[in-house]
């Protein structure tokens, strides 16, 4: 998308009446050549442009489609989305995003995808990520935090989602530990983390997000229908993506910005209240074992403590958690 079509879209917007070639041309300082071939172009995306003789151009529909002016266009935030790569189909954005991180890419740079061959999950499951329906997208961040504390990014990610379906849509969102959202049992949104660390510093991580947004029951495979819920059946409303991920990215900068200033003890004040495990009889199995007991804080460094039977705490800093 040209600096032209951007100015455009967003005039185009911003007014909602008809405006004249020519003034268009002479706000932005464009030939009139330009201007044609830009409306062409965007006319070639979706953009649905009307022309009435003697009164102009009116926008009257935006791409169904996610399309990287409409995200540029809708976004508020200042580092999320600085630089943005959107994709018809990818394999997974989480593996785009490492190799641009690798390659020096900036914090902020979103990798957003219409839909992913092999959306990946945590612990090498597989995410249902099909064209139209969710959010699929992922977040290089450079946070001077130590390795063990890598858990508290997705942590806040996890926060500012949770925010926006419960304060925007009226969802009564959850956070499960270490970085799901749901509602009742059904997983809304889940998130992906990948880190790269140097020493024992974190070099970067990617904050990988996959939020279901338009799915009805009949949209996921059977096997997650009693697990998988979205926005739209949450909500019962008519849910814009494009809106949604804007408030999202708006939050998380918030939490992010919070997180890197003020340390996790702000934010995860904000998460207990939140979690779905907390005073709950949890397990958390995990690469070292199975560690049963009553969920009853998350620390500092976002680890879930469990009050054991024996009145001992144990924390467990990863892993998979379930209510028993
Ligand atoms: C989980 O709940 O297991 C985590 C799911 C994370 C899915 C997102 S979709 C965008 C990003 N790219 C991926 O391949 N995975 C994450």
């Amino acid at each position: 998308m040209s600096d032209l079509e951007t100015s455009l879209v967003l005039m185009l917007k911003s007014g909602g009446m008809y405006v004249t070639r020519e003034q268009i041309a002479a706000d932005l300082g464009v030939s009139a050549h330009d201007l044609d071939g830009a409306i062409e172009d965007l006319r070639a995306r979706g953009y649905r442009i009307d022309e009435v003789p003697g009164h102009g151009l009116r926008l009257v529909d935006v791409p169904a489609v996610l399309d990287d002016c409409e995200l540029e266009t809708a976004l508020s935030t200042s580092i999320i989305g600085r630089e943005i790569f959107t994709f018809g189909r990818v394999t997974s954005t989480n593996d785009v995003a490492f190799s641009l991180a690798r390659s020096g890419s900036p914090e902020g740079t979103l990798v957003i995808a219409e839909e992913q061959t092999r959306g990946k999950g945590r612990l090498g499951r597989e995410w249902h990520s099909p064209p139209g329906l969710g959010l699929w997208f992922s977040i290089i961040l450079r946070p001077k935090i130590a390795a063990y504390e890598s858990a508290t990014v997705s942590l806040a990610v996890a926060l500012a989602v949770a925010g926006v379906l419960r304060d925007v849509y009226g969802v009564d969102a959850r956070i499960k530990w270490p970085n799901d959202v749901l509602v009742g049992r059904k997983k809304i949104c889940g998130i992906l983390t990948e880190a790269e660390f140097r020493g024992g510093s974190v070099e970067f991580v990617i904050v990988g997000a996959g939020i279901n947004v338009l799915h009805e029951a009949a949209d996921f495979p059977e096997e997650l229908r009693p697990i998988a819920t979205s926005i739209a059946m949450e909500s019962g409303a008519e849910v814009d993506r494009v809106a949604v991920i804007s408030r999202v990215l708006g939050e998380v900068e918030d939490k992010y910005d919070r997180l890197c200033r003020k340390g996790f003890g702000d934010i995860r004040r904000e998460i207990l209240p939140l979690s779905s495990l907390i005073g709950k009889m949890t397990r958390v199995e995990s690469g070292k074992g199975v560690t049963e007991g009553v969920a009853v804080d998350i620390d500092e460094t976002g680890a879930l403590v469990l009050r054991k039977d024996s009145g001992l705490n144990e924390k467990a800093v990863a892993g998979d958690a379930t209510l028993i």
